[in-house]
């Protein structure tokens, strides 16, 4: 090409670029923020999410008291509860955009997460912060719900102001009243998958929240980042590998057929964790209390017995990877045990994850700095401009 000449050479990782910054690729090992929210810690397979331990909290908390704790840095006594309580349910209706932008997407057959997106982006900003989040987490779930029942020809169940976040959640997307254990079940996949440290989407919010930007465009942003199957988009295949194995006398040939195919086993792995995710160990025991008071507890034992195959077979074709068990594997178990089918997967960990997402857009806003890193540029530096009839 005319003009394309002196391109700069491309410096290898960690070499300095100018005024001493080095070049860190996905921004790796590189430490943007300090944070009260959550702590990863990879190699001890340690998650604490405001001061507690994940396994402390997320069998035993209300999605609300995580939701408060994540926003104040303390667990809230029995009337601030009910504050949170009421000012989510207050909020729970949709603005009249939202409902005709879900048809159109629903007509277009938009998958239900980009439906989130594009109904999350109605939701008009107050020019206030808390407002703002109480907003996002709260409609989320009537977001996925009128989504789900209007792809299935069903006219959406309206939000009951009555039942907590998770019960409600449950009762819009099926028109029943939950039992108590599929509510406890639900609280605790929320709970868990609540905040993760500096993961892409709710680094994605902290950037748009740096700028200045209201919080209803930091969660949408987020949601277009979750969306991806490198981060929260994958967690169906690791489900269909168990429902394909069927039994467990064929766990061991499917997964070896796989493997020799050198495909990767999906719930296994993680970039951070080296050892098990410990948030699979919380869903673990929730997906096994599900199973045994109100679901298959069939497909939870062969779940059991794939996993375990799944871990022999990894150390025998992959030795010394340290590669166990992710949270992806016992999200799908435990979400299937709830009903939802697995285009809801993604956007049930959003209405999770929103919990987190609007809790460092808070704690940005009160401690951060315009997030921006640096590039560096590696084209030409002294082209000549073309007219058009000389290209
Ligand atoms: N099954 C089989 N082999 C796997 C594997 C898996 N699930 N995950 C990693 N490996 C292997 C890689 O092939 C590679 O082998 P090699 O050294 O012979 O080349 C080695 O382990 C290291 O893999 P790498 O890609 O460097 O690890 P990573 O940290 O970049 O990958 C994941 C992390 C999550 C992307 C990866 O483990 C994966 O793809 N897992 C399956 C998908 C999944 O469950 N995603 C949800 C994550 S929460």
């Amino acid at each position: 090409m005319k003009g394309a000449a002196h391109a700069r050479s491309e410096r290898e990782p960690g070499v300095e670029v100018s005024g001493g910054a080095a070049f860190a690729p996905g921004l790796e090992g590189v430490v943007a923020t300090r944070t009260r929210l959550s702590m990863v810690d990879g190699a001890a397979g340690r998650l604490v999410i405001a001061g507690f331990p994940v396994e402390e909290l997320a069998g035993r908390a209300s999605f609300e008291e995580t939701l408060y704790l994540l926003w104040n840095g303390v667990l809230p006594d029995a009337g601030r509860l009910e504050g949170l309580r009421g000012d989510l349910a207050a909020r729970r209706a949709l603005p009249e955009a939202a409902g005709e932008v879900l048809e159109a997407a629903v007509a277009g057959g938009a998958a239900p997460i980009d439906a989130l997106r594009m109904a999350a982006g109605t939701l008009a900003p107050s020019g206030n912060d808390r407002d703002d989040a109480l907003t996002s987490v709260a409609a989320f779930p009537t977001i996925v719900a009128a989504c789900w029942r209007l792809s299935q020809g069903r006219e959406p169940v309206e939000p009951d102001p009555g039942l907590s976040h998770a019960a409600n959640y449950l009762y819009m997307l099926s028109g029943e009243v939950p039992g108590e254990e599929r509510v406890r079940a639900l609280e605790t996949y929320l709970n868990t998958v609540s905040d993760h440290g500096m993961n892409a989407s709710t680094f994605a919010a902290r950037v748009i929240s740096s700028t200045g930007s209201d919080l209803i465009s930091a969660v949408v942003g987020a949601i277009g980042a979750l969306k991806g199957p490198l981060h929260g988009g994958a967690p169906g295949p690791a489900l269909d590998v168990v429902f394909e194995i069927g039994e467990p006398g064929r766990a061991e040939g499917v997964l070896r057929e796989r493997l020799d195919r050198g495909e990767r086993l999906m719930g296994f792995g993680h970039r951070v964790y080296k050892v098990r995710d410990p948030r699979a160990d919380v869903l673990a025991g929730a997906a096994e209390r599900l199973y045994a008071s109100d679901a298959d507890e069939e497909l939870y034992r062969l779940a059991l017995e794939v996993e375990r195959t799944a871990l022999r077979l990894l150390e025998e074709y992959k030795p010394g990877r340290n590669l166990d068990t992710n949270v992806e594997f016992y999200t799908a178990l435990l979400l299937h045990g709830l009903g939802l089918p697995t285009g809801l997967f993604t956007p049930t960990f959003a209405v999770g994850r929103v919990a987190g997402w609007t809790a460092h857009c808070l704690e940005q806003r009160e401690t951060g700095r315009l997030i921006r890193p640096q590039s560096e540029y590696v084209g030409p530096e002294a082209r000549k401009w073309v007219p058009l009839e000389e290209r």
